[in-house]
């Protein structure tokens, strides 16, 4: 069997290590002939290949990004696929020779990995995202690298807050899901916790950071990219200081991060000085944490096996303490976004 491997999407710690589960279980244990695609699907249509064997793969757990590169190139021009599009298509799968695909990726990945199966395509997803935010499956690889340096930061954000006695507001990855800014808040036991699936208004905000100066205590912020500031759709008339601060109808800034948006707001209807820090792609680079390297690697096994198998249009996810093979169909088409009980968890250290 000839079975090629695709990193597609945001790369995200771990990758390496998927590969290299993969590989060593096909190639050495199943017997399989592998190669991976440079870049994701620009290496799939350029024919820009690497062969994958144990000496490829070797050592390369610890390391981060991803061997094999990735990208965030569509399969088609268009989003659906034409005609001729498809044709194309598989074509090109019949010239690289494959039995089967292993597909890495996220959200859109693996919503890719499933139209390519409900065509008859043999392929197997396997999830990874630092926004934990792919259905099916209960932690994605990647998600733990980045809490850890997120909480980090908050842990050090805290230090320097306090000796200047000021709010502090940290913001981390995540457009749809707070994932990261939940978790790493919990860590680090921030004040406030700001996810977009749950937009609070900015007076609440400065109501809850004045409650913590009252108490004696800095307010550390953490805020997902993705928040949205309450009360400010486009049918409500925003604020002058929030219009100052050049959010859009939706609360969300025109321009720069969420955190360079609040923080001035905050401190100017508290009076207490503030001070933003984006933390940016630092989350999602060098090496991955073990919990990551494991995950990863059992993903990349299990998609091995999937593949010996022929248990084509499935994903490999973590469920409890297993991976199961689980139809690409339900990881697709929602987001898993943070449930209402999870955000009160956030929330004991407000006011
Ligand atoms: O999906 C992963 C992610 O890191 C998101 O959290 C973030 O919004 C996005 O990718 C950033 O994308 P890019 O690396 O293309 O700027």
């Amino acid at each position: 069997m000839k079975l090629g491997v695709l990193c597609s999407g945001g790369d995200s710690p771990g990758m390496n290590a998927a590969i290299r589960g993969a590989v060593l279980r096909g190639v050495d244990v199943h017997g399989f002939e592998m190669v991976g695609f440079m870049d994701g699907w620009r290496g799939f249509h350029e024919g820009d290949t690497v062969p994958l064997d144990r000496p490829a793969v070797r050592g390369i757990s610890p390391l981060g990004g991803v061997m094999l590169g990735t990208s965030r190139v569509p399969p088609f021009p268009s989003r659906a696929g034409s005609r001729e599009e498809w044709e194309a298509f598989a074509a090109r799968f019949a010239e690289h020779g494959l039995d089967g695909l292993l597909l890495i990726g996220g959200n859109g990945t693996q919503t890719v990995a499933k139209m390519l199966a409900d065509r008859g395509f043999p392929v197997v997803g396997l999830p990874k995202t630092i926004d934990n935010d792919l259905d099916g499956t209960d932690y994605t690889f990647g998600f733990d690298t980045a809490v850890s340096i997120a909480s980090e930061a908050v842990d050090r954000l805290r230090t320097t807050g306090e000796s200047h006695r000021r709010c502090m507001v940290l913001e981390v990855m995540g457009r749809d899901a707070g994932w990261i800014a939940l978790h790493a808040g919990v860590a680090g036991g921030a004040q406030l916790v700001l996810i977009p699936e749950y937009p609070e208004s900015i007076e609440q905000i400065a109501a809850w950071v004045a409650e913590v100066r009252d108490r004696g205590r800095s307010s550390l912020v953490v805020v997902a990219e993705g928040f949205r500031i309450a009360g400010h759709d486009s049918s409500a008339e925003p604020s002058e200081a929030v219009t100052r601060a050049g959010l859009d109808g939706f609360g969300r800034p025109r321009l720069g991060g969420i955190a360079e948006v609040l923080a001035p707001l905050i401190e100017e209807l508290t009076g207490i000085e503030t001070r933003a820090t984006v933390l940016g792609h630092v989350q999602r680079g060098g090496s991955p944490t073990a919990f990551d390297r494991v995950l990863a690697t059992r993903s990349g096994i299990a998609a091995a096996d999937a593949a010996l198998a022929g248990a084509w249009g499935t994903m490999a996810a973590l469920q409890g303490n297993r991976i199961e093979l689980i139809p690409l169909g339900d990881a697709v088409g929602r987001l898993k976004t943070v449930p209402h009980e999870r955000y009160q968890e956030a929330r004991l250290n407000f006011g």
